[in-house]
């Protein structure tokens, strides 16, 4: 059974074929309406979420099919003890493709190895958010020049996942710029950038670099991993994007933010050409409802 619990689960063709997809859908949504009639997608939601699961939950109504769901860990039976194992076994009795967010690494994969039915994984603790960068890539449409990421490269997910995608493309360079104290992972590091042998900076100074990127992917310091209050609160305001910032930035360049966002990025430029990050979240219902399909088809086979 096909499940998707990390970005390097799909091919570059497949992810290819997915953007194609998710632009046939925006083109021509009524040939996709009754997709997935009769179909029913789970959404497990053990962490909180308003982006990924509701565009989960709206791909799979815009697709014809319905939705189950549980949100929270006091909702369900996972607050008695019921293991994530058992819980994918239960729910493949009664859906037929599982979403799945969890604060705990691998709590996806083990799902997926339980469940009869096929599980995304919807965000792992600190680990991936394959659907995210799903999301990302639809927005970015450019696989060269150079590439920003900006603020908690240690804890953010998304970053994570999408540097795996971004690192199989040849003609692009990482700026990565984040504290000292919430660098890129050297296992993420290790097995993208210097196995690729691709260019990277890692840099404390978003201003020096800041004229030479083409795409800036701003991210949240993540409160819900941290263990000590003090080195969050000391963090969470190192990097917020203001317009008078922006001034030495590229005309056309694209500025993401997975969201939610706290003070990363000032209000003042969600109208500036540049803030693609709302564009970003509808792209996920896109890129989400092109997924929902190729593996439900799939699963068919
Ligand atoms: N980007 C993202 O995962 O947002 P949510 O936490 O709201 O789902």
């Amino acid at each position: 059974m096909r499940s998707v619990i990390d970005i390097l689960d799909l091919s570059v063709e497949e992810l290819d074929e997915l953007l194609a997809v998710a632009q046939d859908i925006i083109d021509n949504p009524v040939k996709y309406q009754n997709a997935c009639a009769h179909k029913k997608l789970a959404t497990l939601f053990f962490e909180p979420s308003t982006r990924t699961r509701l565009s989960f939950e709206a791909a799979m109504y815009e697709l014809g099919g319905n939705v189950l769901s549980v949100t929270g860990g006091n909702t369900s039976s996972v607050a008695k003890g019921e293991s994530v194992a058992d819980t994918a076994k239960t729910v493949s009795c009664y859906a037929d493709i599982i979403a799945m967010r969890h604060p705990k690494e691998g709590a996806a994969l083990v799902a997926a190895n339980n469940a009869s039915i096929p599980v995304i994984n919807a965000g792992d603790g600190g680990h991936c958010h394959p659907t995210q960068t799903l999301a990302d890539l639809l927005t970015i449409k450019r696989e060269k020049g150079g590439f920003g990421l900006c603020g908690d490269l240690k804890f953010g997910r998304t970053v994570h996942s999408l540097i795996n995608a971004m690192s199989r493309y040849r003609d692009i360079r990482f700026i990565l710029v984040s504290p000292e104290e919430l660098k890129l992972p050297s296992y993420v590091k290790n097995e993208t950038l210097k196995k690729y042998g691709l260019p990277y900076v890692q840099t404390t100074d978003l201003l020096e670099y800041l004229p030479e990127m083409d795409v800036l992917y701003m991210t949240r310091v993540q409160r819900e991993r941290f263990f000590n209050e003090e080195d969050y609160l000391r963090l969470k305001d190192t990097y917020v994007l203001t317009p008078d910032k922006l001034k030495t930035a590229k005309t056309d360049l694209c500025i993401m933010h997975p969201l939610p966002r706290v003070n990363e990025i000032s209000v003042a430029i969600d109208h500036d050409p540049r803030a693609c990050y709302f564009k970003q979240v509808l792209n996920g219902k896109y890129m989400r409802m092109a997924l929902i399909l190729k593996l439900l088809k799939e699963a068919a086979v």
